[in-house]
Order: structure tokens, then sequence, then C-alpha cells
């Protein structure tokens, strides 16, 4: 990594990635309407504010991990790993890369961590780019690859986590932090609630109801735990146990696989 805040553009090799996909493209222009506003929704949720948290204590990364924030989106799950690693590890040496394929959004991570002690040591890279195909990114890079709430934007999961698998070093860990779609009645209610009330405060603030409905709705049809667990094995991941942990009696669900070392 150089010795500035890098910053690479995913337009090098666009025949492998999945640019076409009618979701894809929608859910890029609805991150477009919604980039300035996101940061003040997202923020505003204590719920989801306190479930990243809890996220990056079960990641816990290890000092001088190399960090992957994959659908980046304003930078949270960075920021959270350059504080864990500040505070908890007293670590000077973990880099972090966030790729995220909405160049609106990371155009506000890149503001929000430019002038950082981080970015300022070189210990950030920026990438627009799909996670099916991240451009430029050689094999077994990763120690940690981390993606929150952006797995259910993308139309394909098994593209996407053998990519995953690809830049990941053996032994290196994936993280999936989602929208739990499972059968908790607890989560069901709440969530249900939760989406409703968002869905409203969301068109408020865009002011456009189809862009708040398909960022709302991406998140409703992300596969049950079980199942999206199945999609991470069929990618090749090592899953103990059930492969996530259900958060706020089944609101959210954070999957857990490794690369295996051979
Ligand atoms: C709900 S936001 C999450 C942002 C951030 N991770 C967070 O927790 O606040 C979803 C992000 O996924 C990004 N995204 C959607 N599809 C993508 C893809 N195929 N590759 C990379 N990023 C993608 C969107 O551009 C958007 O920034």
């Amino acid at each position: 990594m150089a010795s500035d805040t890098n910053s690479s553009t995913g337009s090098a090799d666009p025949t492998s990635s999945d640019l076409t996909s009618n979701k894809q493209v929608e859910m890029d222009e609805a991150y477009s309407a919604f980039a300035t506003e996101y940061d003040d929704f997202h923020r505003g949720s204590l719920l989801l504010t306190l479930a990243k948290k809890e996220c990056m204590r079960l990641i816990s990364p290890k000092p001088g991990a190399k960090f992957l924030d994959m659908a980046a989106g304003t930078g949270d799950a960075t920021e959270q790993f350059f504080e864990y690693q500040d505070g908890v590890n007293h670590d000077t040496d973990s880099t972090a890369t966030l790729v995220d394929l909405n160049s609106d959004m990371l155009a506000i991570a890149k503001k929000r961590l430019s002038d950082t002690k981080w970015a300022k040591d070189g210990r950030i890279e920026f990438i627009e780019g799909n996670a099916d195909h991240i451009p430029g990114m050689p094999e077994d890079t990763f120690d940690t690859y981390c993606c929150y709430l952006g797995m259910h934007n993308m139309p394909n999961h098994d593209k996407v986590l053998r990519e995953a698998m690809r830049v990941l070093k053996p032994g290196g860990k994936i993280y999936i932090f989602e929208v739990d779609t499972g059968t908790w009645y607890i989560g069901r209610l709440f969530r249900s609630l939760l989406f409703h009330f968002r869905h409203y405060i969301l068109m408020m603030r865009v002011k456009n109801w189809a862009m708040a409905s398909r960022i709302i709705n991406s998140g409703r049809e992300f596969p049950s735990p079980p199942d999206f667990v199945q999609e991470m094995k069929d990618a090749g991941f090592a899953i103990e146990d059930t492969g996530y942990h259900s958060m706020y009696y089944g609101i959210f669900a954070l999957f857990i696989g490794t690369k295996p070392t051979k």
C-alpha cells in the first residue's frame, strides 16, 4: 500500500463483473439518490449502531490484520475497525481496503476518512468496484473480509462468495452482517415494524418512494440464515456450528466462515 490514501477504479475490467443485472443497476441508482442522506439515516438508528459495534467485537481483528470492507458505503466498518485496533490492540500496522460499486457512497467514505491518521499513514485504500470481481486484487490478500448490509443488494451471491474466497488468505475469515429473514417470531414482528418505520423515514428523506422501496425491499428478500449458510458452504467456506450469530432476537445475523487452509 502506498504512503498516501490510494484510490483505484472498477472500470478496469467491466467484462468480468455482473454490471448488467437489473437489480444491480437499480440498487446503484438508489444508492446514488440516497448517498448524501445515508449517514444521517443510518446513524439515527441506535439499534444499527449497537449491532455494528457488536459485530466488530465478534470479529475481534488481530493486530496487523489486512481488513477488506466490502460494500463499504460511507466507511462505518473501516472506522470501527481502526478504532478497535487503536483501542484494543494498540496496533499501528493494520490496513483497510474499502470496496464499493457506488462512486457517490465511496466519495463520502473518502471525505470522512481522508483526514484521519489512518489515511495519512497510508493504511487506507479505496477501490470502486464490484464484489463479484474486485479489480486488480491478487488472491490470498486479506485476513478478514467484512460486509455490513451489502450482500442483500448483490444479485449473484455465489460469484461474490467465490471472489471473497479467492482474495482471503488461507485461514482468513469472512463476516457478513445482514438482516435476519428467519423465523424467530419476536424478530419477525420487530423487523416488520422496523422496516415499515424505516421505509417511511427514508421516503421522507429522499422524497422518492421508488428509490426508498428498492433499498428497504432488497433487505426483505435476503435468504433465511440456514439458506445463506448453505450458499457459503457451496462456495467452499468452512462453517462452525450454525454458521451465524442471531442478533437482537432475530432482527440481524452475523454470518461467519473460514477459508480452509488446504
Ligand atoms: C446498505 S449500504 C451498506 C454500507 C456500509 N457497509 C454500512 O454498513 O453502512 C450497501 C452498499 O452496498 C454497495 N453495493 C451494492 N452492490 C455492490 C456490489 N456488487 N459490489 C460492491 N458494492 C456493492 C452499495 O453501493 C452500498 O454502498
